[in-house]
């Protein structure tokens, strides 16, 4: 077994050494196996909307993109994908969507009700830095987790990267924002991009080191996909073609942005955190259509979470380009998501796949 301290982490975060590897990757998925079982737990995911009052420099559904199409999905549709969900056999419905305050707070508990109402479904949300009063009452109203990603543990960078709202609260930033869905009982997720440029080694192996000490309940790990009319991606270009040029942006030790990099950081999570539900993103499967969420599942996870979302709308949540999925339906999806956990010798997962804490 592979024990891990913070300079463990480091080590094998920077190790390129095949054999290696290979032995992280056996000790993910052994940890795996005995901690969270074989089976893969299967999240319907509905893009509700793709506005979004900020403007983060790494998101394609950034509000100043002139390039994008906004749309907000109607309720008709999102019951029509909650169907979908339930007929498919999944156990968990995620409503994620941009920072949208046109999604009311009591329009979206109307729809948690309608879940907890007509089916067996866990709700999990996942739209942004919301008032404390709105996720109490979604909590109330049924919703079961929450999943905000921290993105990144170094604050300056988050800050670069990440854009503030006037009015808001300084101290009530991402991981304040965490514990308080702690505290109001949420199951709860977060997680970060894998070489946001600026991203050291230290940094990436901190953020490892800060899933445990959140004990969180689900963590997603993907790599960060430049998207070209965003500021980091068009940033992430020219560093690119001038790989020396611009030492703020590309220190040293820059983490790179690669499968490679993404699966050593979802291994050393699943080590750190066995019970954890860690998701094989879509970005991943974005950076090699072929293979990406397979080998996530055999390093480390146990979540997949299928796009149900209308094919109209999902073709406009552009969150980084050439998205996994993005012309397919949810039939579709379904069928290779089938055949995947087939072919890596798994099971679909059966009830509502909860954190083992709960
Ligand atoms: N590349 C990869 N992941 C991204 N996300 C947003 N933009 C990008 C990008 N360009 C991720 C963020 C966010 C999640 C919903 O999508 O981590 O929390």
């Amino acid at each position: 077994m592979i024990n891990l301290d913070r300079r463990q982490i480091l080590k094998w975060l920077k190790t390129d050494d095949s054999a290696e590897l290979e032995m992280l990757w056996k000790a993910a998925d052994e940890t795996r196996h005995i901690n969270v079982g074989d089976e893969i737990h299967l999240r319907g995911l509905i893009e509700l909307s793709n506005f979004c009052c900020r403007s983060c420099a790494y998101c394609g559904i950034n509000q100043t993109n002139a390039n994008i199409e906004f749309y907000r999905m109607s309720k008709e549709d999102v019951v029509e994908c909650i169907r979908k969900i339930h007929d498919f056999g999944y156990g968990t419905v995620v409503f994620q969507s941009g920072e949208d305050f046109g999604i009311t707070a009591e329009w979206m508990s109307d729809i948690i009700k309608y879940v907890k109402n007509n089916t067996n479904l866990a709700v999990t949300l996942s739209l942004g830095e919301r008032r404390y009063d709105e996720l109490k009452m979604w909590k109330e109203s049924g919703a079961d987790r929450y999943l905000l990603r921290f993105e990144t543990s170094d604050l300056e960078l988050y800050r670069r990267i990440h854009s503030a709202l006037p009015c808001a609260d300084p101290k009530r930033d991402r991981i304040a924002i965490i514990q308080e869905l702690k505290k109001l009982g949420y199951e709860t997720g977060s997680g970060v991009m894998v070489g946001i440029p600026g991203q050291t080694y230290e940094t990436l192996a901190q953020d490892i080191w800060l899933f445990a000490e959140l004990e969180l309940d689900m963590i997603g790990i993907g790599p960060y996909i430049p998207h070209p009319d965003t500021p980091l991606g068009r940033e992430y270009q020219k560093m690119q073609q001038l790989p020396s040029s611009s030492p703020s942006l590309s220190p040293a030790n820059q983490v790179p942005n690669t499968e490679l990099m993404t699966y050593k950081t979802i291994a050393l999570t699943r080590l750190l955190c066995p019970k954890t539900n860690i998701p094989s993103t879509t970005a991943l499967a974005t950076m090699n259509k072929v293979s990406g969420r397979g080998l996530g599942l055999m390093r480390g996870a146990n979540i997949i979470m299928p796009n149900v979302t209308q094919t109209k709308y999902r073709q406009k949540y552009t969150i980084y380009p050439n998205k996994a999925s993005t012309h397919d339906n949810a039939e579709i999806s379904d069928k290779h998501i089938q055949e995947l956990i087939k072919s890596i010798g798994r099971k679909k997962g059966t009830g509502q796949g909860s954190s083992r804490k709960y």
